[in-house]
């Protein structure tokens, strides 16, 4: 799983991510398995789609590389959050470019695949100023991948698929890959019918669409019988979740998380993101009663004035958000609250903002991902002329970051000298220590024996920063 949970990063340009799997080819050809590399932009649900795109290639043959000068297939899986981010794999491709060609000089192919967000927002456009690029594959597409990929090399010209087809990928993705993680991302829900005003997800990802509840129990079973503990289902609107249950009904976030949290080897359980418009009351009271739901809620805000909200389409007032937080709280006492926020929408003046700064000291927050406002094509917003010039939305960010900083480490400084339960997830940077996860998705460092890995222990919290605690495990 990735450091940090919620969808973006706060760099404004859409974190490139590490590939977190390595899987080796288990089909034996004779010949030398073809290798693919995979760069991934942006939010979970683009981690968890290269996981996916990365099992279906080994099924066919293919091992990972995390040398791209030594594969044979390159897979950017890119962001359009933010123009950043968009940006960003261009500047990529022109790397791509130089391997491809250093290869090519030396007698070997090498295909070149845009997928993701930007594949579906620019289709062919991609190609024009790229033409580098063998393949531009839509989220939607992804169980195409190895047949698009062998048009592609067979194919004079690139190949172009962003629809939204009538089968859906994940009836025919192959199942979950045995992995040896600790934790894991699902995705129970793709896309969006919420339209904000400011955001390019509805028209990336599509209309909202659920997973059945026997399609998602089945593949948390899978990951759990390959040793993971925390599943965080992920959706871009997730508690919009409304998928098929058993029974035919349509069942909730909180009858699915209900239901998941009977599954042996399930220890935890989380989801992101969330709109404040879905917190339904089933959910609230999930969260004080299941127990393997963590106390940790990411629930974007987005703007403190009531105004802005408007403009944004977000469907509710301030004090609607301040009363839903409060039956949270009241339900889930101690639950860590994040956010998302976003400064210099169009239009918003410093009174506006300073109303954003004032909900975060009434709120406190014990994390929050915040962004300066960036125009997207085809958004509403993108369209409004009173834009606010970019001096002022990095003096209003720093300003909000500051504030944030110091919530996250009195959160932080809080959990001092209290035992939390800690999932143990990956080696520590110091020998003999382990890295795990509080219940409030804080990373944890301790001293441990590598097979404390994969559990959770008791840790008595001796130290904070403004990212993480240390502790010491607690004798048995
Ligand atoms: N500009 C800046 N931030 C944005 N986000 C979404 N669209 C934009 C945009 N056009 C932020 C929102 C959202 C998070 C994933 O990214 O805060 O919750
Ligand atoms: Fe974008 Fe709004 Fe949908 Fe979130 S709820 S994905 S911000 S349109």
């Amino acid at each position: 799983m990735q450091d940090r949970l919620p969808a973006d990063s706060n760099d404004d340009d859409g974190a490139d991510l590490e590939s977190p799997f390595a899987a080796m080819s288990d089909v034996d050809t004779g010949q030398p398995a073809p290798k693919v590399f995979i760069k991934t932009f942006g939010c979970q649900m683009n981690v968890y789609d290269s996981e996916r795109m990365n099992e279906a290639l080994v099924a066919q043959g293919y091992s990972e590389t995390s040398a791209i000068e030594d594969a044979d297939l390159v897979i950017l899986n890119t962001c359009h959050i933010r123009e950043k981010a968009a940006e960003k794999v261009y500047s990529e491709l022109g790397r791509v470019r130089k391997v491809k060609d250093a290869r090519s000089a030396v007698g070997r192919e090498t295909v070149v695949a845009v997928a993701g967000c930007v594949a579906q927002a620019e289709g062919a456009e991609i190609i024009a100023r790229a033409p580098i690029v063998d393949l531009v594959v839509g989220p939607q597409s992804y169980h195409r991948l190895p047949e698009l990929i062998d048009q592609a090399k067979t194919c004079s010209k690139s190949v172009v698929d962003t629809a939204f087809p009538e089968e859906k990928k994940f009836a025919h993705l192959p199942e979950r890959a045995p992995s040896h993680r600790v934790t894991a991302f699902l995705t129970v829900q793709e896309g969006c019918d919420k339209f904000c005003t400011f955001c390019v997800v509805p028209y990336t990802r599509g209309m909202e669409y659920s997973r059945s509840v026997a399609d998602v129990a089945s593949e948390a079973r899978k990951l759990t019988a390959g040793g993971v503990r925390e599943i965080t289902l992920l959706g871009q609107n997730v508690n919009a979740y409304h998928g098929q249950g058993p029974d035919g009904a349509s069942w909730s976030l909180a009858q699915l998380i209900r239901h998941l949290a009977q599954i042996d080897g399930i220890e935890r359980l989380r989801y992101t993101t969330s709109h404040p418009c879905d917190m339904s009351d089933d959910l609230i009271e999930a969260h004080g009663e299941e127990e393997k739901l963590m106390p940790y809620l990411h629930l974007p805000f987005q703007a403190g004035s009531d105004r802005i909200l408007a403009a944004m389409n977000r469907k509710h007032t301030i004090k609607e958000y301040v009363d839903l937080v409060a039956r949270i709280r009241a339900a889930r006492p101690g639950i860590a609250l994040s956010t998302d926020i976003i400064v210099g929408f169009p239009g918003e003046t410093e009174a506006e903002f300073e109303e954003t700064i004032a909900l975060i000291l009434e709120v406190g927050f014990a994390q929050a991902y915040s962004f300066k406002y960036s125009a997207r094509p085809g958004t509403q917003a993108g369209k409004l002329d009173d834009q606010v010039p970019d001096v002022v939305k990095t003096d209003r960010l720093l300003r909000l970051q500051e504030l944030l900083d110091r919530q996250q480490s009195a959160f932080n400084a809080h959990c001092v000298g209290q035992t939390l339960p800690v999932l143990f997830e990956k080696p520590g940077r110091r020998p003999g220590q382990l890295v795990g996860r509080s219940p409030y998705l804080q990373a944890v460092h301790a001293e441990a024996a590598p097979e404390v890995l994969g559990q959770i222990r008791p840790v008595e919290i001796s130290g904070c920063g403004t990212n993480s605690l240390a502790g010491v495990i607690c004798p048995a």
